[in-house]
């Protein structure tokens, strides 16, 4: 697992919340961030949604793992954006099953994202 904390094996670069970032333009970048149902993790899903990210994919536990059920993604999607107040940005957000307790559920997540996208710009978790 170490290979996974080993983030600049990868040659990505650790970014603070600081100038650097404030000033970074988000148009036509693509983020990946755990946890972003709730909590710190919907804040900084608005945070960037606000700053015109071109599209957040996001995943969580309450999706069934194992079903590819686009309905019941969908009515997850309808209730949290209502209750977030993200409806207006619904197109650049997408939702995909992920229970980090799971190494196959974290390698169909991270597949279903290779198959949609030829590269991730920013991982938040
Ligand atoms: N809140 C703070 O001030 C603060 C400060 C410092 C550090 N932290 C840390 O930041 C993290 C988030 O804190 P929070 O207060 O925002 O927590 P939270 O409100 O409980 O949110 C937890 C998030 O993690 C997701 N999650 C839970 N179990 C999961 C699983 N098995 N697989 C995938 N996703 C899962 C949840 O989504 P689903 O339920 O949809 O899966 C939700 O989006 C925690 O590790 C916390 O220790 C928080």
């Amino acid at each position: 697992m170490e290979i996974f904390r080993n983030y600049e094996l990868f040659g990505w670069k650790k970014l603070n919340y600081n100038d650097e970032f404030r000033s970074i333009r988000l148009e036509n970048k693509i983020c990946v961030i755990t946890g972003g149902t709730r909590g710190i993790g919907i804040e900084t899903v608005r945070y960037l949604l606000k700053k015109n990210i071109s599209k957040i994919i996001t995943g969580s536990s309450q999706l069934n793992i194992d079903s590819n059920d686009d309905d019941e993604i969908e009515n997850f999607k309808h209730k949290l954006l209502s209750k977030s107040g993200l409806k207006p940005y619904e197109d650049r957000l997408i939702i995909l099953p992920l229970d980090l307790g799971s190494m196959d559920s974290v390698e169909k997540f991270a597949d279903t994202i290779c198959k949609m996208e030829s590269k991730i710009d920013y991982l938040v978790s």
